[in-house]
């Protein structure tokens, strides 16, 4: 299956994200990532539920929901009224995760996981049957704009790893400073949702950018199958 694109709404125009929305998907963005950020959990504070709630009018995608936020489970329920298609808790906030994503599930909405930079992959193995997506992050979570971190390849080859021992086929999201120079090499370690913000919507038209982005990542698919 080709890699999918999730243009990340936290670079664009907070003043026209209906249309930053619009040009991703003409694009073909496959689904919407939306970073909650609270100002605790991460150094900076972003947008919650009206602002999902808003972009859900728009969206003809899934919205992708990142919660970067302590004690995500208060929350839950109002993400899922808001319309999340599926909502990731990052594993260091969440310390009864198995709980955290029964419950994500049981509001019909698909459960995902978010690991930092610095926390290994078996901090989820408990759970690599339970899980609906894992999102690797590439960056230390609280910014668009940073710098990718290499190590981050190996990574999701070990999150590829624990999931076929699960034998769970779940999506692994790569997530921080993707962009055109490291999307072939993520997709060739595994990753199959590649999360970009500024690589879209720093650009001048973020329709091309999705589009170079597919372009770029597919080029693994393209190397695989020749
Ligand atoms: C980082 C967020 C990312 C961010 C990625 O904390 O979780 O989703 O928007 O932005 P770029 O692609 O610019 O690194
Ligand atoms: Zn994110």
């Amino acid at each position: 299956m080709s890699v999918r694109i999730a243009p990340s709404i936290l670079s664009a125009d907070f003043a026209a994200l209906g249309d930053a929305v619009r040009s991703a998907e003409r694009g073909g963005a496959d689904a919407i990532h939306v970073d909650v950020m609270d100002g605790h959990f991460v150094p900076n504070l972003t947008v919650g539920p009206p602002v999902v709630r808003a972009l859900k009018r728009v969206a003809q995608v899934p919205l992708d929901v990142h919660l970067m936020i302590e004690a995500p489970d208060r929350y839950l329920n109002v993400f899922a009224a808001a319309g999340a298609d599926a909502l990731s808790v990052h594993v260091e906030a969440s310390p009864h995760l198995h709980r955290t994503l029964a419950a994500i599930k049981a509001l019909g909405m698909r459960a995902g996981v978010a690991l930092n930079p610095s926390t290994s992959v078996t901090a989820i193995e408990e759970v690599a049957g339970d899980v609906d997506l894992v999102i690797v992050m590439s960056v230390n979570p609280g910014f668009g704009g940073q710098q990718f971190i290499p190590r981050s390849l190996e990574k999701v080859r070990a999150t590829r790893a624990l999931l076929a021992r699960a034998g769970n086929p779940a999506p692994i999201t790569v997530d921080g400073g993707v962009d055109g120079t490291n999307a072939a090499a993520l997709v060739a370690s595994g990753a199959a949702l590649l999360v970009a913000g500024s690589a879209i919507f720093s650009q001048d038209d973020p329709e091309a950018a999705t589009r170079a982005l597919r372009a770029a990542a597919d080029a693994a698919t393209t190397k695989e199958s020749a």
